[in-house]
């Protein structure tokens, strides 16, 4: 199992009224499986996101991420987690607008320590891979939204993460550069690629090989269409 998440329940608290978002959750995810959450606004899409990614902590119930005990481990454990094995991939795009997209792409090698060469080369490689080998040196902000979203999977790739997760990933998209970046995410998920994203569109969750819906920071239904892919991680 790569993801199991155990009775987890995370409440927020301002001023005196405390919100319930996740609420006694079990969830767990395999390696290879491209999952889809949805629900409707305010289910506790995000919040379940954030704690999987290692971003916030449930107040309580157990994570566990591979064999690691994420809340059991400390700070700079978390970080080490989220550059090595974890992949982010936002509705607006989170990249740094006066880099290139080869020096967006290769800013978690560089948290890695690859050395110049490997970041490079690995960066070249990813944007390639999406398409963008004629941008790699355009700055972020002079790409279209499809074409950012692109470097911000080459990104969340660069370091080989177990785990890619996406919050609305076609959100600020039109229909057919969200149709490219759902394509990419088919690629990768055909070459074993563990995927877990956030969405409210049906049609695209029906993209996925499981649809996970949320009601009020609990699981209201869990389906499945197709077997994962063989869970054998090629290279990407
Ligand atoms: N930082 C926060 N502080 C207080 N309440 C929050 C915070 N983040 C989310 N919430 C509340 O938790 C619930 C779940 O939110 P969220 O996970 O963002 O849902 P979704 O992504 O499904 O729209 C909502 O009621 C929201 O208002
Ligand atoms: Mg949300």
């Amino acid at each position: 199992m790569l993801i199991s998440l155990r009775h987890i329940n995370k409440i927020y608290t301002t001023g005196e009224v405390a919100v319930h978002a996740l609420d006694d959750l079990n969830i767990e995810i395999e390696q290879g499986e491209f999952a889809a959450i949805i629900g409707q606004s305010g289910s506790g899409k995000t919040t379940l996101l954030d704690i999987v990614g290692c971003l916030s902590q449930p107040t309580s119930g157990e994570y566990w991420l591979h064999e690691s005990h994420i809340n059991k481990l400390s700070d700079s454990e978390l970080t080490a987690i989220r550059n090595r094995q974890i992949g982010f991939i936002f509705q607006t795009f989170h990249l740094l607008p006066r880099k290139t997209a080869l020096e967006n792409v290769q800013l978690p090698l560089m948290y890695a320590k690859a050395t110049h060469t490997q970041q490079q080369d690995r960066a070249q490689e990813l944007l390639t891979r999406v398409g963008l080998q004629d941008r790699m040196q355009h700055h972020s902000n002079q790409l279209s939204g499809g074409q950012q979203q692109r470097v911000a999977i080459a990104r969340a790739l660069a370091n080989r993460p177990a785990l890619l997760l996406a919050d609305e990933p076609t959100g600020n998209l039109d229909s057919q550069s969200g149709n490219e970046i759902l394509t990419i995410f088919d690629e990768l998920h055909g070459q074993g690629q563990t995927i877990v994203m956030i969405t409210h569109d049906p049609l695209i969750a029906q993209r996925a090989n499981r649809r996970i819906t949320l009601l009020d920071g609990r699981v209201l239904a869990d389906e499945s269409t197709k077997s994962p892919t063989q869970p054998i991680l090629q290279e990407i």
